[in-house]
């Protein structure tokens, strides 16, 4: 299949096309961060948390998913760029891991919520549909594959904002998660559009795979909605530093998108009516250029790239 079959277009991204995608062998020390990273900001310090909870999970069934595609991409740019977007959340998915290390070592233990978004991703989105219903493997696939690219809509929007977050620098947040958040932001930039590309590739003919696009985005944003505000109000509930105090409330959570700790709701929500646009690519969203700049000055980025040791940076 060719470029403009895949939706890629170099005139309109000039910065897409020809960008490798590659993983970074990055690693954290947790052992200064504090469980309120953003100081006397529970509830956006939980909110950003339940990236820990979802993604570890979410990232190896991408994986996964990608992986049983493989054998369908004839595509040998495409086939690239999917192996280094594998890497990459392969990484993410590792390193998310061990910021819930640091959490059950800090007394918050997650499991009885993880063992839930495990279950959805092993079991409710496995290798074979639930519950035995009788559904095509390659259909099957191809509804996963989709449910990929509505995620990833998701953590380029995210990821674009954390690397333009200013207000959580101002506000003291640990310098470690922060990059932690930005490196895996600037990743998430760069690899915006593979997961797109790679469903529009193996997603069959149109009209079908444009209504399974709709369909699942329809499916996925409110799903990880709900899944945001269980994990927020679980670690609120469950953190052993706020014994007796309120629980997550809407409130706390829309004072601090007005102190720029959190995205507001449109910039969220904008991001489905865009990706219900039937000319639709994702090589529109952000700012790859950001986050090529972030990934040159990222601690973790360079240290991995050994550039230069963390020592030498403190
Ligand atoms: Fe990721
Ligand atoms: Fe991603």
């Amino acid at each position: 299949m060719n470029a403009s079959a895949n939706g890629r277009d170099p005139r309109e991204n000039p910065w897409g096309e020809g960008h490798e995608i590659a993983p970074r062998r990055v690693s954290f020390d947790w052992r200064e961060t504090p469980l309120h990273w953003i100081p006397d900001e529970p509830t956006a310090t939980h909110v950003i948390n339940v990236l820990h909870l979802l993604l570890p999970a979410g990232e190896r069934w991408f994986v996964k998913v990608f992986k049983e595609a493989l054998p369908l991409v004839d595509d040998p740019v495409l086939l690239k760029d999917v192996k280094g977007f594998m890497g990459q959340e392969a990484t993410h998915s590792v390193q998310h891991a061990y910021v819930l290390n640091h959490l059950a070592e800090q007394r918050l233990d997650t499991g009885p919520y993880t063992r839930h978004v495990d279950y959805l991703f092993e079991i409710l989105l496995g290798e074979r549909p639930p519950f035995g219903v009788p559904w095509p493997q390659r259909e099957w696939l191809r509804f996963r594959l989709a449910i990929v690219a509505a995620i990833e809509q998701f953590t380029a929007v995210l990821g674009d904002w954390v690397l333009s977050a200013d207000a959580l620098d101002r506000a003291g947040a640990d310098e470690v998660m922060l990059d932690l958040l930005r490196w895996h932001g600037a990743e998430e930039v760069e690899h915006r559009s593979v997961a797109f590309d790679m469903y529009q590739h193996c997603g069959g003919p149109d009209p079908v795979r444009y209504a399974r696009r709709l369909e699942t985005m329809a499916v996925t944003a409110p799903v990880m909605l709900w899944l945001w505000g269980w994990g927020a109000a679980y670690l609120i509930r469950h953190d052993p530093q706020l014994a007796g105090r309120p629980r997550y409330s809407l409130r706390e959570h829309n004072r601090a998108v007005a102190k720029g700790l959190l995205p507001t709701w449109r910039e969220l929500g904008s991001a489905v009516p865009r990706y219900f646009r039937r000319s639709y690519h994702p090589s529109q969203e952000g700012s790859l250029r950001r986050a090529v700049d972030y990934l040159a000055t990222s601690p973790a980025a360079r240290a991995a790239a050994g550039a230069v040791g963390r020592a030498a940076l403190g």
